[in-house]
């Protein structure tokens, strides 16, 4: 973990403009510090979804419709606390079915394994520490009916249109038949994404930081904090949500024996966090092999769970 950790900062630096991925956010101080986001006032996407699914989860379930046993794979499971309620209006229908949440944070699937064991018990669950490319594969072996959950927006987070790929390698690794349920973040007033990403109490300020404190700590390398600054950005074209952390002067770096140059005012690009219209979602699935089975929005138009169907 620490080789490809290591190897992919590097590789992110010595781009240009440098990058860093924004999957290694979620070491345990980053899973916590998203756990406080999801409870800003301003951080709409988690409320707007928890929404849909304490509402619509009848609906989901019925237009899901599986004849037999089946299994469902969550994609960055996170701390499942919308994803409960799915879990729980499927619970009064069957229990037979295998539960699979994949994160790449071993403290929050831990978290989740231990919540669910109290609240859900007849949930029959197998929870995997992986990342998305790797737990692609694992799909693949199992003739089960499948559902695929992808919640969160976090299909929003893939750098230069990789969405695409995740979801053609998805098709690939499943039948005709199988189902995939998608939160997406919609395209909306330009003011209420960016806020999102830009909370007056500064919690996502330090997510976008904490990064840095992490490769200092794992990989024993000398960015001084203090001289980095968040700086969030959003383009209603696009619907690139995108964050950057700025160098606040002219300064090294050292990680592991190599110097990196920073000039004052430069990026690092961090995350990308992308919005979608309801015909950007339609394409989407058209290019990927899948239809739109039925789109669940909460009450604002604010976010849309689509749930498609491998064709
Ligand atoms: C968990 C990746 C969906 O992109 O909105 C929240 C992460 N970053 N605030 C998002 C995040 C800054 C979040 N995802």
């Amino acid at each position: 973990m620490t080789d490809t950790f290591l190897a992919d900062i590097l590789a992110g630096l010595i781009r240009s403009p440098k990058t860093l991925p924004s999957m290694y956010f979620y070491n345990k101080a980053g899973s916590k510090l998203f756990q406080t986001i999801m409870q800003l006032p301003e951080y709409y996407l988690t409320k707007s979804e928890f929404e849909i699914l304490d509402t619509q989860s009848a609906d989901i379930y019925k237009d899901f419709n599986p004849s037999n046993r089946f299994e469902i794979v969550e994609f960055g499971a996170g701390d499942g606390s919308k994803t409960k309620l799915l879990l729980k209006e499927i619970l009064t229908h069957t229990e037979e079915f295998v539960y699979s949440p994949i994160d790449i944070s071993k403290s929050a699937l831990k978290g989740l394994d231990k919540s669910y064991k109290v609240e859900l018990p007849k949930l029959n669950m197998n929870p995997i520490n992986a990342d998305y490319f790797s737990a692609l594969d694992g799909l693949k072996s199992k003739s089960t009916t499948k559902l695929v959950l992808f919640m969160g927006s976090n299909i929003g987070n893939f750098k230069d249109d990789g969405e695409l790929d995740f979801l053609k390698s998805m098709r690939a690794n499943i039948s005709v038949g199988d189902h995939a349920l998608i939160g997406f973040d919609l395209k909306k007033d330009p003011r209420v994404i960016l806020d999102a990403y830009n909370d007056k109490s500064g919690v996502t300020r330090e997510f976008n930081l904490n990064l840095l404190k992490r490769i200092n700590a794992e990989l024993g390398a000398d960015f001084d904090i203090p001289s980095f600054e968040h700086y969030p950005t959003y383009n209603p074209i696009t619907g690139e949500a995108t964050s950057y952390l700025i160098s606040l002067k002219d300064q090294n770096v050292r990680i592991d024996n190599k110097l990196f140059h920073f000039e004052y005012g430069e990026p690092i690009f961090t995350e990308i966090s992308k919005k979608y219209s309801d015909s950007d979602i339609s394409k989407l699935a058209l290019s990927t092999g899948f239809e739109i089975v039925n789109n669940y929005y909460d009450c604002k138009h604010y976010f849309v769970d689509s749930l498609w169907r491998a064709v």
